[in-house]
């Protein structure tokens, strides 16, 4: 009798010491999986120029949630597209939308001057900041949110040296309000799922 008692405690202590290790190993790998990994991976300081030619830096918008897109003006599809679906996702947040600083970022310094991006920037987001620089700033912006692009030559041979298309790599970033990545969202994605991760998040 005592012996049976014995082998049920001990049965009993080795089930609670499995859930104990495997739950550590399950909240170890979410923290390696989820925010501490990309934490520290994604963002990072930047300076730029804003469509009115004023230097900024990300500390300029330190305190407030971030939704950064990178891309140029010129884009003939996927650009538009998307910043178009971060307007949408912001309407459909309401009052939220309100902490959140929506930003496009360009990648193609060259013709995307700040007036440029005024004019362009009209189309979306009443808020959306528009941001440029020098090419090392914009490639500096670019490398920590580990943006790629690429120049591709024109179909036409006989075009212009300036006209030109850009190949580049398409994600929506949100941003903590510590400047500290929380989450990026793939090209196409639905404003409304848009929408209901950034609340989901903030
Ligand atoms: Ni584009």
């Amino acid at each position: 009798m005592a012996l049976k008692r014995f082998v049920l405690l001990f049965a009993l202590a080795a089930c609670i010491a499995a859930i104990a290790v495997s739950g550590a190993a399950i909240w170890q790998l979410a923290e390696r999986g989820g925010r501490s990994a990309g934490r520290a991976a994604i963002g990072g300081p930047f300076q730029l120029v804003d469509s009115t030619g004023r230097q900024v830096s990300e500390a300029d918008f330190r305190g407030r949630p971030m939704l950064i897109y990178f891309g140029y003006t010129y884009c003939p599809d996927v650009c538009p597209t998307e910043l178009q679906a971060m307007s949408a996702a912001l309407d459909r947040l309401g009052s939220i939308a309100e902490q959140i600083q929506p930003l496009f970022i360009t990648i193609d310094p060259e013709r995307d001057t700040p007036e440029q991006l005024a004019s362009y920037c009209r189309h979306f987001h009443p808020r959306l900041a528009c941001l440029t620089g020098t090419a090392e700033q914009v490639a500096g912006a670019a490398k920590s949110y580990r943006v790629f692009y690429a120049r591709t030559r024109s179909q036409n041979r006989d075009a212009p040296a300036d006209n030109y298309l850009l190949d580049h790599s398409s994600y929506v970033y949100l941003m903590a309000a510590d400047g500290l990545y929380l989450t990026h969202f793939g090209p196409g994605t639905d404003p409304e799922a848009m929408a209901e991760r950034i609340r989901a998040y903030l």
